[in-house]
């Protein structure tokens, strides 16, 4: 441990030595606020020291791989070795401030502590000592350290609209990641998923901004806590801003929103994120209306920074300078894009592969092209966060500190989390639950790997690996094989065309086909599609399998939604998984045997037309069906906020306080539920308004509130909102996000009410 020593001389910060305690004692807001003013007094310090060499050095991010020995970059099998050569050459010629990623393979807890201990023993012998800053794409669990937790991914975590659970895993996975060395995580994506053909759709919490920004916020708070102890991480909200809707559904094409749009849609997450104190910020890779965001003063200085008021770290995304360049053309050197994208506003360049950003940018700053004011705005923030993380005083932490790490506590809620996802989507006749008699076939292309399981950022970028990392825990066909009363063929699989015949034959033998579709694990642009129709071996295997006139149960692992019509109507029930993670094959068979009883819902709409996609809250000209006439209308396989029950819930009694509200009054809102079925079960309370008319044309509802609560058989629970202009603005064409006076209505459930606002 190194203590750092202030120059008015007082020592500061110790490290915890609780080790068993994951809780930690909350500042009172003084505490607070007189520590980050401390904190602002050593960064000042340290920043009157320091070169203008090391400066620009805090500012870059190099990856792993630039300083291991050999040239195979990204290889999932070679060995890896530090090349103490290499290492020197970045820290002690460079000083560079960070560096992120894996090298290609998983490390254990104690590789990670010994590679990140080298460069932080390095660091210690500068002149300024300023730790490195690690950070990690820890976004569904510490997903690139052996043995850990690892969670459903964002798009399930939305399913759940729990946001207490989600807060409670991105604890958990700040825990692991610290457990790791690590303080920084490129996690949560506050992007909507908007687009069903983007390849990252399921990195987000789906296409509401409700939903969006509230689990967002939860993550944030889960991560990040109060800060300071070494259980906790930096967040990196990302990508900031209108990354997820590409106009052609392909990762990092152009994107053409409106402000407008921006702003009511995109931003508001952001804003929220900010606001719950998110110490990062990544930027999109993408161009909004022409515009490469790492260019855009107007995102990354006036909206961001004057705007929203963010005073940590931007970071740009891979490579992103270079590709201002290289890609998209507005730069005509690299030199150009360095200057470009530092005066626009960013802190940190994920470089990540080279020292030029280093030599190119002193060069700007000594030739006037870059102020120097630019550069210690963002050393400044570099160096805050540091402080923050209380890395001067622990820029390691070990492993043996962490005693939780991959605990069976840690599981339970993993596997909690994958139960509440899964989302229930038919269910004819009530063929499920199964019992434990039915003679069940596990068959399909998803049924027996762990990568569709876990989806990609899973012990290696794609997921390819999980397979023989993640050995021990259960696919689909182990998780039922375990049960007894199931056979297991392969029907299709991804790589090779299997027998279907075999699938075929074996399900005469049986009572019911489980039948897994869905994608293999991808991400990013290796995730890219040209359709987004299910694969013609998967529709003929279920084809093949309706024939025999057995019941069909179809399981969909993936990260998009993938369009079945065709099949559809083949399925006797559908259950929707997502990536729900190294428990959802164990989650998945106590749903199906009705050991627990389901309660996800749908956080996007799931279309049924390759061609017509559409928003659930979408506007009234959306839908303008003159019915067997024009395929104009409104049609979607499954709706946001879809989600079936063992058990049935009744509303009654929907109550508002008043019929009238003003611009700064609330509404309270409250709502009967009652379990009227026969076992108990979880129901998500989902509260929507809708602006009768509006100056800009109203969407013909969104989501405003939620709530999800635990109901016995028979037992009815009061639920209750309040309601504030803010539920009911919008962004006028001035760019105001405006409340209008006029008629709302709120709908919970199957019942509505009316009020309205003065
Ligand atoms: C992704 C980011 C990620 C970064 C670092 C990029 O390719 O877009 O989401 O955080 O790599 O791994």
């Amino acid at each position: 441990m190194r203590i750092y020593i202030l120059l008015l001389g007082i020592i500061v910060g110790s490290c915890n030595s609780n080790t068993n305690n994951t809780e930690q004692k909350s500042s009172t807001p003084k505490e607070t606020s007189k520590m980050s003013s401390d904190i602002d007094k050593r960064v000042a310090n340290l920043l009157e020291q320091m070169t203008l060499e090391e400066k620009i050095g805090q500012m870059t991010q190099i990856t792993l791989d630039v300083i291991t020995k050999g040239d195979n970059q990204y290889s999932s099998s070679k060995p890896y070795t530090l090349d103490s050569a290499l290492v020197d050459k970045a820290i002690l010629t460079y000083k560079v401030g960070s560096i992120l990623n894996t090298p290609g393979v998983p490390l254990s807890k104690e590789e990670w502590y010994n590679t990140i201990k080298v460069f932080q023993d390095k660091t210690a012998k500068t002149p300024r000592q300023i730790p490195i800053i690690y950070g990690i794409d820890a976004i569904h669990g510490v997903n690139y350290t052996t043995g850990a937790t690892l969670f459903p991914q964002q798009i399930g975590l939305a399913a759940t609209f729990n946001t207490e659970l989600v807060k409670e895993i991105a604890k958990i996975s700040a825990y692991e990641t610290r457990a790791s060395s690590i303080p920084w995580n490129f996690s949560p994506v506050l992007g909507l998923g908007r687009n069903p053909l983007w390849p990252r759709l399921w990195e987000t919490f789906g296409e509401d901004v409700y939903l969006g920004k509230t689990m967002g916020v939860a993550m944030i708070e889960g991560y990040q806590g109060e800060l300071g102890d070494r259980y906790r991480v930096a967040s990196c909200m990302k990508h900031y801003l209108g990354y997820s809707v590409p106009l052609s559904g392909k990762d990092r094409t152009p994107a053409w929103i409106p402000e407008r749009e921006l702003r009511q849609y995109f931003l508001p997450a952001f804003k929220e994120a900010v606001d719950a104190g998110s110490l990062t910020l990544m930027i999109n890779s993408g161009e909004i209306n022409g515009v490469p965001v790492h260019a855009s003063k107007f995102l990354l200085t006036d909206i961001l920074r004057d705007e929203l008021g963010f005073d940590g770290i931007a970071v740009t995304d891979w490579a992103d300078i270079n590709y201002l360049h290289t890609r998209h053309k507005i730069a005509e050197t690299i030199k150009e894009a360095i200057k470009i994208s530092i005066n626009a506003g960013v802190d940190m360049s994920m470089v990540p592969h080279d020292f030029e950003f280093i030599d190119l940018l002193i060069e700007l700053v000594k030739e006037g092209s870059v102020p120097i004011e630019r550069i210690d705005s963002a050393v400044s923030r570099i160096l805050k966060v540091k402080m923050q993380l209380g890395l001067f005083e622990s820029p390691v932490t070990d492993p043996k500190d962490y005693p939780d790490f991959g605990s069976n506590k840690f599981a339970a809620v993993s596997r909690k989390a994958a139960i509440e996802s899964i989302t229930l989507l038919k269910n004819k006749n009530q063929i499920l639950p199964l019992k434990e008699t039915t003679k069940v076939l596990i068959t399909g292309p998803t049924s027996n790997s762990m990568r569709p399981l876990n989806g990609g950022w899973s012990y290696n970028w794609q997921g390819s690996e999980a397979d023989t990392y993640a050995a021990t825990m259960n696919t689909i066909s182990e998780a039922f094989l375990k049960k007894g009363n199931t056979i297991f063929k392969q029907g299709v699989s991804f790589d090779k065309t299997d027998d279907i015949n075999a699938a075929v034959q074996a399900a005469k033998q049986c009572d019911v086909v489980v039948l897994c579709l869905g994608e293999n694990s991808y991400t990013e642009t290796p995730g890219n599609i040209n359709s987004i129709i299910m694969p013609d071996d998967q529709i003929e295997l279920a084809k093949a399998l309706a024939k025999t006139g057995k019941k069909i149960i179809f399981v969909l692992l993936e990260g998009r939604p993938i369009i079945f019509n065709e099949i559809e109507p083949l399925a006797d029930a559908i259950f929707m998984a997502y990536l729900p993670g190294n428990y959802g094959a164990d989650a998945l068979v106590d749903l199906v045997y009705g050991v627990e009883n389901p309660s996800g819902r749908l956080p996007i709409n799931y279309p049924k037309h390759p061609h017509a996609f559409v928003n659930y809250n979408h506007k009234h000209s959306d839908n303008i069906a003159i019915p067997n006439y024009y395929e104009s209308d409104y049609d979607q396989q499954y709706q946001f906020g879809d989600g079936l029950s063992y058990t049935t819930f009744e509303y009654n009694n929907l109550t508002i306080s008043a019929q009238e509200m003003n611009q700064e009054g609330t509404l309270e809102v409250s709502v009967e539920v009652t379990n009227s079925g026969n076992r108990t079960g979880k129901e998500s309370v989902l509260l929507y308004i809708s602006d009768l008319y509006a100056s800009i044309t109203p969407e013909v509802k969104a989501l405003k509130g939620y709530k999800k609560i635990d109901l016995d058989v028979g037992e009815s629970k009061k639920v209750s909102f309040t309601i504030t202009k803010e539920q009911l603005s919008f962004v006028n064409e001035d760019m105001k996000t405006i409340a209008e006076a006029g008629d709302f209505e709120i709908s919970i459930g199957n019942l509505k009410t009316k009020f309205k606002l003065n």
